[in-house]
Protein backbone atom coordinates (compact mmCIF):
# COMPACT_ATOMS: atom_id res chain seq x y z
CA UNK A 1 0.00 0.00 0.00
CA UNK A 2 1.46 3.69 -0.54
CA UNK A 3 2.34 5.18 -3.28
CA UNK A 4 4.80 2.93 -4.98
CA UNK A 5 6.71 2.91 -8.01
CA UNK A 6 5.43 0.85 -10.73
CA UNK A 7 6.60 -0.38 -14.29
CA UNK A 8 5.16 1.73 -16.77
CA UNK A 9 4.48 -1.48 -19.64
CA UNK A 10 7.57 -3.79 -20.12
CA UNK A 11 9.71 -1.20 -21.70
CA UNK A 12 11.98 -0.43 -18.35
CA UNK A 13 10.16 2.72 -16.99
CA UNK A 14 9.01 3.56 -13.82
CA UNK A 15 6.79 6.01 -12.36
CA UNK A 16 5.23 6.91 -9.24
CA UNK A 17 1.72 5.01 -9.76
CA UNK A 18 0.07 8.53 -8.44
CA UNK A 19 1.42 10.87 -10.73
CA UNK A 20 1.19 15.00 -10.29
CA UNK A 21 -1.00 16.62 -13.66
CA UNK A 22 0.81 19.70 -14.17
CA UNK A 23 -1.49 21.69 -16.97
CA UNK A 24 -3.67 22.85 -14.45
CA UNK A 25 -0.82 25.29 -12.73
CA UNK A 26 -0.10 27.31 -15.99
CA UNK A 27 -3.21 26.83 -18.70
CA UNK A 28 -6.92 26.15 -19.12
CA UNK A 29 -8.27 26.18 -15.30
CA UNK A 30 -8.75 29.14 -13.82
CA UNK A 31 -6.41 31.43 -11.90
CA UNK A 32 -2.38 30.12 -11.57
CA UNK A 33 0.02 30.68 -8.58
CA UNK A 34 3.50 29.81 -9.35
CA UNK A 35 4.79 30.00 -5.65
CA UNK A 36 2.00 27.54 -4.73
CA UNK A 37 2.39 25.51 -7.65
CA UNK A 38 5.97 25.11 -7.18
CA UNK A 39 5.71 24.27 -3.59
CA UNK A 40 3.21 21.39 -4.87
CA UNK A 41 5.62 19.59 -7.06
CA UNK A 42 8.30 19.61 -4.19
CA UNK A 43 5.98 18.40 -1.60
CA UNK A 44 4.92 15.93 -4.36
CA UNK A 45 8.56 14.30 -4.09
CA UNK A 46 8.34 14.25 -0.74
CA UNK A 47 5.47 12.15 -0.84
CA UNK A 48 6.92 9.48 -3.59
CA UNK A 49 5.27 11.27 -6.36
CA UNK A 50 8.01 11.39 -8.85
CA UNK A 51 5.98 11.42 -12.55
CA UNK A 52 5.46 14.98 -13.22
CA UNK A 53 3.26 15.50 -16.89
CA UNK A 54 3.50 18.53 -18.99
CA UNK A 55 3.11 19.57 -22.82
CA UNK A 56 4.40 22.15 -25.14
CA UNK A 57 0.93 23.43 -25.83
CA UNK A 58 0.35 24.07 -22.02
CA UNK A 59 0.63 28.01 -22.02
CA UNK A 60 1.94 27.26 -24.49
CA UNK A 61 5.44 26.41 -22.85
CA UNK A 62 4.55 28.24 -19.43
CA UNK A 63 3.97 25.04 -18.31
CA UNK A 64 7.50 23.24 -19.80
CA UNK A 65 9.17 26.41 -17.83
CA UNK A 66 7.57 26.40 -14.74
CA UNK A 67 8.78 22.42 -14.08
CA UNK A 68 12.12 23.76 -15.22
CA UNK A 69 11.93 25.65 -12.07
CA UNK A 70 11.12 22.69 -9.96
CA UNK A 71 12.98 20.60 -11.13
CA UNK A 72 16.19 22.65 -10.83
CA UNK A 73 19.33 20.82 -8.95
CA UNK A 74 17.09 17.45 -9.04
CA UNK A 75 16.43 16.60 -12.21
CA UNK A 76 17.10 12.62 -11.72
CA UNK A 77 15.17 12.56 -8.66
CA UNK A 78 11.95 13.22 -11.26
CA UNK A 79 10.24 10.89 -14.41
CA UNK A 80 9.32 14.23 -16.86
CA UNK A 81 6.67 13.84 -19.62
CA UNK A 82 5.91 15.83 -22.29
CA UNK A 83 4.03 16.06 -25.90
CA UNK A 84 4.48 17.20 -28.61
CA UNK A 85 2.48 16.83 -32.22
CA UNK A 86 -0.33 19.69 -31.63
CA UNK A 87 1.76 22.69 -33.27
CA UNK A 88 2.65 26.07 -31.63
CA UNK A 89 4.71 28.22 -32.83
CA UNK A 90 7.91 30.23 -30.96
CA UNK A 91 5.13 33.03 -29.96
CA UNK A 92 2.85 30.58 -28.69
CA UNK A 93 0.45 30.28 -31.45
CA UNK A 94 -2.02 26.99 -32.39
CA UNK A 95 -1.43 25.68 -35.52
CA UNK A 96 -3.13 22.11 -35.37
CA UNK A 97 -1.54 19.10 -35.23
CA UNK A 98 1.39 18.23 -36.79
CA UNK A 99 3.49 14.84 -37.04
CA UNK A 100 5.52 15.29 -39.05
CA UNK A 101 9.40 14.65 -38.74
CA UNK A 102 10.63 17.94 -39.11
CA UNK A 103 8.06 19.37 -36.49
CA UNK A 104 8.87 16.51 -33.52
CA UNK A 105 12.81 17.11 -33.95
CA UNK A 106 12.28 21.27 -34.01
CA UNK A 107 9.47 20.55 -31.04
CA UNK A 108 11.70 18.51 -28.36
CA UNK A 109 14.90 21.09 -29.16
CA UNK A 110 12.05 23.90 -28.01
CA UNK A 111 10.65 21.52 -24.58
CA UNK A 112 14.27 20.67 -23.94
CA UNK A 113 15.26 24.42 -23.75
CA UNK A 114 11.98 25.27 -21.66
CA UNK A 115 12.30 22.85 -19.49
CA UNK A 116 16.12 23.61 -19.04
CA UNK A 117 17.64 19.80 -19.40
CA UNK A 118 19.43 17.54 -22.29
CA UNK A 119 16.47 14.87 -21.66
CA UNK A 120 12.38 13.75 -21.37
CA UNK A 121 11.84 11.02 -19.68
CA UNK A 122 8.63 9.97 -21.51
CA UNK A 123 8.07 11.99 -24.72
CA UNK A 124 4.46 11.50 -26.43
CA UNK A 125 2.86 12.02 -29.64
CA UNK A 126 -0.24 14.49 -27.84
CA UNK A 127 -2.78 13.64 -30.94
CA UNK A 128 -2.16 11.64 -33.82
CA UNK A 129 -1.92 13.24 -37.16
CA UNK A 130 -4.73 11.78 -39.70
CA UNK A 131 -2.26 12.85 -42.60
CA UNK A 132 0.69 10.99 -41.74
CA UNK A 133 1.36 7.91 -41.31
CA UNK A 134 1.87 7.06 -38.12
CA UNK A 135 5.11 5.27 -38.58
CA UNK A 136 7.06 8.40 -40.01
CA UNK A 137 5.80 10.14 -36.98
CA UNK A 138 7.06 7.25 -34.63
CA UNK A 139 10.42 6.77 -36.79
CA UNK A 140 11.20 10.37 -35.60
CA UNK A 141 10.43 9.70 -31.98
CA UNK A 142 12.74 6.45 -32.44
CA UNK A 143 15.72 9.06 -33.77
CA UNK A 144 14.99 11.13 -30.33
CA UNK A 145 15.70 8.20 -27.97
CA UNK A 146 18.51 6.41 -30.11
CA UNK A 147 20.50 10.14 -29.59
CA UNK A 148 19.39 10.60 -26.03
CA UNK A 149 17.01 13.33 -26.20
CA UNK A 150 13.90 11.05 -25.08
CA UNK A 151 14.30 7.96 -22.97
CA UNK A 152 11.07 6.48 -23.59
CA UNK A 153 8.37 7.31 -26.05
CA UNK A 154 4.59 7.04 -25.08
CA UNK A 155 1.08 8.10 -27.45
CA UNK A 156 -2.04 10.03 -26.64
CA UNK A 157 -5.74 9.37 -27.37
CA UNK A 158 -4.52 6.79 -30.06
CA UNK A 159 -6.95 4.02 -31.50
CA UNK A 160 -6.03 -0.06 -30.82
CA UNK A 161 -4.77 0.06 -34.33
CA UNK A 162 -2.81 3.50 -34.34
CA UNK A 163 -1.17 1.92 -31.24
CA UNK A 164 -0.08 -1.32 -32.62
CA UNK A 165 1.54 0.38 -36.03
CA UNK A 166 3.52 2.85 -33.58
CA UNK A 167 4.74 -0.08 -31.56
CA UNK A 168 5.62 -2.04 -34.59
CA UNK A 169 8.31 0.52 -35.60
CA UNK A 170 9.69 1.76 -31.70
CA UNK A 171 8.34 -0.02 -28.19
CA UNK A 172 5.63 2.30 -26.94
CA UNK A 173 6.26 2.85 -23.16
CA UNK A 174 3.04 4.43 -22.44
CA UNK A 175 -0.24 5.02 -24.15
CA UNK A 176 -2.02 8.34 -22.18
CA UNK A 177 -5.98 8.64 -22.12
CA UNK A 178 -8.50 9.98 -20.21
CA UNK A 179 -9.96 7.56 -17.99
CA UNK A 180 -12.02 7.61 -14.41
CA UNK A 181 -15.43 6.92 -12.93
CA UNK A 182 -16.60 9.01 -15.36
CA UNK A 183 -14.55 7.92 -18.80
CA UNK A 184 -14.86 4.00 -19.35
CA UNK A 185 -14.59 3.91 -22.97
CA UNK A 186 -10.86 2.46 -23.40
CA UNK A 187 -12.84 -0.76 -22.17
CA UNK A 188 -15.10 -1.42 -24.90
CA UNK A 189 -12.87 0.27 -27.59
CA UNK A 190 -9.62 -2.21 -27.82
CA UNK A 191 -7.79 0.37 -26.44
CA UNK A 192 -7.19 -1.09 -22.41
CA UNK A 193 -7.17 -5.13 -24.47
CA UNK A 194 -3.93 -3.94 -27.16
CA UNK A 195 -2.01 -2.13 -24.65
CA UNK A 196 -2.06 -5.03 -21.56
CA UNK A 197 -1.33 -7.57 -25.07
CA UNK A 198 1.42 -5.53 -26.44
CA UNK A 199 2.95 -4.91 -22.46
CA UNK A 200 2.58 -0.56 -22.77
CA UNK A 201 2.11 0.65 -19.62
CA UNK A 202 -1.56 3.23 -19.12
CA UNK A 203 -1.42 6.55 -17.68
CA UNK A 204 -5.03 7.79 -16.97
CA UNK A 205 -5.47 11.68 -17.42
CA UNK A 206 -8.36 13.49 -16.42
CA UNK A 207 -8.90 10.50 -13.61
CA UNK A 208 -10.91 13.26 -11.47
CA UNK A 209 -13.26 13.77 -14.15
CA UNK A 210 -11.39 17.09 -14.93
CA UNK A 211 -12.35 17.64 -11.44
CA UNK A 212 -15.85 16.97 -10.94
CA UNK A 213 -15.34 13.51 -9.12
CA UNK A 214 -14.01 15.44 -6.50
CA UNK A 215 -17.49 17.24 -5.66
CA UNK A 216 -16.19 20.38 -5.17
CA UNK A 217 -17.99 21.75 -8.59
CA UNK A 218 -21.34 22.51 -7.63
CA UNK A 219 -22.51 24.76 -10.42
CA UNK A 220 -19.95 26.77 -13.11
CA UNK A 221 -20.03 29.63 -10.84
CA UNK A 222 -17.24 28.11 -9.21
CA UNK A 223 -15.30 28.03 -12.55
CA UNK A 224 -13.57 30.92 -13.60
CA UNK A 225 -14.88 32.71 -16.41
CA UNK A 226 -12.03 31.73 -18.77
CA UNK A 227 -11.68 27.93 -17.37
CA UNK A 228 -11.90 25.61 -20.45
CA UNK A 229 -14.11 23.30 -18.74
CA UNK A 230 -17.24 26.03 -19.50
CA UNK A 231 -16.26 25.00 -23.11
CA UNK A 232 -16.78 21.03 -22.27
CA UNK A 233 -20.40 19.62 -23.03
CA UNK A 234 -20.38 17.55 -19.61
CA UNK A 235 -20.03 20.81 -17.93
CA UNK A 236 -22.86 22.34 -20.11
CA UNK A 237 -27.51 22.64 -19.27
CA UNK A 238 -28.89 19.22 -18.64
CA UNK A 239 -25.78 17.35 -18.58
CA UNK A 240 -24.19 19.31 -15.54
CA UNK A 241 -26.77 18.55 -13.64
CA UNK A 242 -26.83 15.16 -14.50
CA UNK A 243 -23.39 14.36 -13.89
CA UNK A 244 -24.02 16.30 -10.95
CA UNK A 245 -26.53 12.95 -9.87
CA UNK A 246 -23.32 11.17 -11.04
CA UNK A 247 -20.87 12.90 -8.32
CA UNK A 248 -23.66 12.46 -5.59
CA UNK A 249 -22.92 8.44 -6.01
CA UNK A 250 -19.42 9.00 -5.50
CA UNK A 251 -20.29 11.62 -2.38
CA UNK A 252 -22.56 8.69 -1.24
CA UNK A 253 -19.98 5.93 -2.00
CA UNK A 254 -17.07 7.59 -0.25
CA UNK A 255 -18.90 8.50 2.84
CA UNK A 256 -19.57 4.53 3.12
CA UNK A 257 -16.16 3.86 2.56
CA UNK A 258 -14.70 6.54 5.33
CA UNK A 259 -12.39 8.61 2.35
CA UNK A 260 -13.15 11.38 0.19
CA UNK A 261 -14.62 11.29 -2.80
CA UNK A 262 -11.32 12.64 -5.04
CA UNK A 263 -9.63 9.52 -2.90
CA UNK A 264 -12.03 6.94 -3.98
CA UNK A 265 -12.15 7.81 -7.83
CA UNK A 266 -7.97 7.66 -7.72
CA UNK A 267 -7.99 4.63 -5.56
CA UNK A 268 -10.10 2.98 -8.39
CA UNK A 269 -7.70 3.38 -11.25
CA UNK A 270 -4.52 2.64 -9.16
CA UNK A 271 -6.18 -0.39 -7.88
CA UNK A 272 -5.75 -1.62 -11.10
CA UNK A 273 -2.01 -1.40 -11.72
CA UNK A 274 -2.09 2.28 -13.57
CA UNK A 275 -1.11 5.05 -13.09
CA UNK A 276 -2.93 8.20 -12.85
CA UNK A 277 -1.57 11.74 -12.58
CA UNK A 278 -4.24 14.07 -11.08
CA UNK A 279 -4.17 17.37 -11.91
CA UNK A 280 -3.60 19.54 -9.24
CA UNK A 281 -2.25 23.25 -8.28
CA UNK A 282 -2.16 23.19 -4.54
CA UNK A 283 -0.74 21.35 -1.96
CA UNK A 284 -4.27 20.68 0.41
CA UNK A 285 -5.20 18.62 -2.76
CA UNK A 286 -2.06 16.79 -3.50
CA UNK A 287 -2.13 15.47 0.29
CA UNK A 288 -5.27 14.28 0.11
CA UNK A 289 -5.11 12.98 -3.35
CA UNK A 290 -2.35 11.04 -1.87
CA UNK A 291 -4.41 9.41 0.45
CA UNK A 292 -6.10 7.48 -1.95
CA UNK A 293 -2.47 5.45 -2.63
CA UNK A 294 -3.90 3.78 0.83
CA UNK A 295 -6.88 2.62 0.49
CA UNK A 296 -7.98 -0.87 -1.02
CA UNK A 297 -11.40 -2.08 -2.42
CA UNK A 298 -12.66 -5.68 -1.78
CA UNK A 299 -14.25 -7.57 -5.12
CA UNK A 300 -17.88 -6.62 -3.78
CA UNK A 301 -17.04 -2.99 -3.58
CA UNK A 302 -15.31 -2.98 -6.96
CA UNK A 303 -18.42 -4.95 -8.55
CA UNK A 304 -20.76 -2.17 -6.82
CA UNK A 305 -18.76 0.40 -8.27
CA UNK A 306 -18.66 -1.00 -11.73
CA UNK A 307 -22.78 -1.21 -10.69
CA UNK A 308 -23.21 2.01 -10.01
CA UNK A 309 -20.71 3.70 -12.91
CA UNK A 310 -20.70 1.89 -15.90
CA UNK A 311 -19.14 3.07 -19.19
CA UNK A 312 -21.19 5.64 -20.16
CA UNK A 313 -22.19 6.75 -17.03
CA UNK A 314 -21.84 10.53 -17.96
CA UNK A 315 -23.71 12.64 -19.96
CA UNK A 316 -22.00 14.71 -22.60
CA UNK A 317 -18.80 13.82 -24.88
CA UNK A 318 -15.98 14.70 -23.03
CA UNK A 319 -14.63 17.12 -25.82
CA UNK A 320 -15.97 19.87 -27.66
CA UNK A 321 -16.92 18.77 -31.21
CA UNK A 322 -13.87 20.17 -32.63
CA UNK A 323 -11.46 18.92 -30.54
CA UNK A 324 -13.95 15.68 -30.43
CA UNK A 325 -12.92 14.79 -34.09
CA UNK A 326 -9.14 15.24 -33.26
CA UNK A 327 -8.87 12.19 -31.21
CA UNK A 328 -7.87 9.45 -32.78
CA UNK A 329 -10.67 6.92 -31.05
N1 LIG B 1 -3.16 13.86 -22.98
C1 LIG B 1 -4.12 14.74 -22.98
O1 LIG B 1 -4.73 15.05 -24.00
C2 LIG B 1 -4.51 15.37 -21.65
C3 LIG B 1 -5.73 16.06 -21.55
C4 LIG B 1 -6.07 16.62 -20.30
C5 LIG B 1 -5.21 16.49 -19.21
N2 LIG B 1 -4.03 15.83 -19.37
C6 LIG B 1 -3.08 15.69 -18.23
O2 LIG B 1 -3.77 15.08 -17.15
C7 LIG B 1 -3.64 15.86 -15.97
C8 LIG B 1 -4.87 15.71 -15.09
O3 LIG B 1 -6.06 15.99 -15.77
P1 LIG B 1 -6.98 17.24 -15.47
O4 LIG B 1 -6.22 18.23 -14.70
O5 LIG B 1 -7.60 17.61 -16.77
O6 LIG B 1 -8.19 16.65 -14.63
P2 LIG B 1 -8.35 15.93 -13.21
O7 LIG B 1 -7.06 15.48 -12.70
O8 LIG B 1 -9.44 14.96 -13.40
O9 LIG B 1 -8.95 17.15 -12.31
C9 LIG B 1 -8.23 18.31 -12.06
C10 LIG B 1 -9.14 19.25 -11.30
O10 LIG B 1 -9.50 18.65 -10.06
C11 LIG B 1 -9.20 19.52 -9.00
N3 LIG B 1 -8.75 18.68 -7.87
C12 LIG B 1 -7.66 17.88 -7.80
N4 LIG B 1 -7.60 17.23 -6.63
C13 LIG B 1 -8.67 17.65 -5.91
C14 LIG B 1 -9.16 17.37 -4.63
N5 LIG B 1 -8.53 16.51 -3.82
N6 LIG B 1 -10.29 18.00 -4.20
C15 LIG B 1 -10.94 18.87 -5.01
N7 LIG B 1 -10.55 19.17 -6.25
C16 LIG B 1 -9.40 18.56 -6.71
C17 LIG B 1 -8.13 20.44 -9.51
O11 LIG B 1 -8.21 21.65 -8.79
P3 LIG B 1 -7.01 22.74 -8.70
O12 LIG B 1 -6.48 22.86 -10.11
O13 LIG B 1 -7.72 23.95 -8.24
O14 LIG B 1 -5.98 22.27 -7.78
C18 LIG B 1 -8.53 20.59 -10.98
O15 LIG B 1 -9.52 21.58 -11.11
C19 LIG B 1 -3.42 17.28 -16.50
O16 LIG B 1 -2.81 18.11 -15.53
C20 LIG B 1 -2.57 17.03 -17.72
O17 LIG B 1 -1.20 16.93 -17.33
C21 LIG B 1 -3.69 15.26 -20.56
Amino acid sequence: MGIKKIALGSSGLKVSNLGLGCMGMSAFYGETDEAESLAAIALALELGVNFLDTAEIYGPFKNEILISKAIKGKREKFIVATKTGVEVDDDGNFKGVNGSPDYIKKAIDRSLKHLETDYVDLYYIHRIDPNIPVEETIGAMSDLVKIGKARYIGLSEASASTIRKAHSVHPVSALQTEYSLFERSIEENGILETVNELGIGFVAYSPLGRGFLSGEIRSLDDLAPDDWRRSNPRFQGENFKKNLEVVEEVKKLSEQKGVTPSQLALAWVLQKGYSAIPGTKRRKYLMENAGAAEIEFSEKELALIDNIFPPGVASGERYPPQQMSSLNV
